[in-house]
């Protein structure tokens, strides 16, 4: 497949287009680079090389949001800190029809993907996809809630991880020698650019819960509630800033 995008596997692939498929599979290439698209809580999203490829894990992420974050509340100020191709502000955006999300990304790649995705659903007049570092980009106190999907696995373990995560974008997986190198920042950033008791929900793993626990409790967070997904594992952290 060259890399190519748009993908070239529509409903009925040739004979060509489906070798190419089959000889990027054996290089280990991700089944979603291939096909060019996955499905996310059942919305399809874009994906290419270069640009992480959203998880079945992460959909518990908009699933604890919707179980804390009632649909009437009022207009909603949304941030989605590394948002990749845009999954997780898409879901929100079509759940909340009042909210409205800025999406930030740090990746060129990942920014014009999530545009792309965002204009696919036609909600461009409610979703931003801005490039940017974390939340420097935010004033203080101009957000309700915070989502997030940062980049958590300690350094040492990249290495351990199978050929077609590897192929992934290393800044999408890469969370220095601890695995908090993105979360202490964002967890202090987000301090300030959120309305007293406002929301954070962050998805996490296991080897580094306690110390992410830790860290925001030592910032004056309120921890609210860990969440499992689907696999039993604890998946999502929310927490509260101070009211
Ligand atoms: C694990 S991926 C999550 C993507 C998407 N939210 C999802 O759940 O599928 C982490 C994302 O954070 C971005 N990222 C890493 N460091 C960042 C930073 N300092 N500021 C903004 N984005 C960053 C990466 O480029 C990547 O797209």
């Amino acid at each position: 497949m060259g890399g190519s995008w748009p993908p070239t596997l529509g409903p009925a692939p040739n004979t060509s287009q489906l070798r190419g498929a089959l000889q990027a599979r054996q290089k280990r290439v991700p089944l979603a680079y291939v096909l060019g698209e996955v499905e996310f809580l059942g919305i399809p999203i874009r994906v290419r090389p270069g640009v992480f490829i959203p998880r079945v894990d992460t959909e518990t992420l908009i699933l604890t949001v919707q179980t804390y974050i009632t649909k009437r509340t009022r207009v909603l100020r949304v941030a989605d800190i590394g948002t990749g191709t845009g999954c997780l502000a898409i879901a929100l955006a079509l759940h909340y029809p009042r909210a409205r999300l800025w999406a930030i990304d740090r990746s060129p790649m990942a920014v014009r993907t999530a545009r792309e995705n965002t204009a696919r659903y036609r909600l461009e007049s409610r979703v931003w996809v801005l490039r940017g570092d974390l939340l420097q980009a935010f004033r203080p106190h101009t957000l309700d809630l915070v989502v997030t999907n940062p980049p958590y696995i300690p350094t040492s373990h990249l290495p351990t991880l199978p050929p077609e995560v590897q192929q992934e974008p290393k800044e999408a997986l890469d969370g220095g020698p601890d695995g908090l190198s993105v979360i202490r920042p964002l967890l202090q950033q987000a301090l300030d650019a959120l309305v007293p008791g406002g929301w954070l929900f962050m998805e996490i793993a296991p080897p580094v819960r306690d110390r992410v626990i830790h860290t925001a409790k030592r910032f004056g967070y309120r921890l609210v509630a860990m969440e499992k997904d689907l696999g039993w594992i604890d998946r999502v952290l929310v927490l509260r800033t101070p009211s």
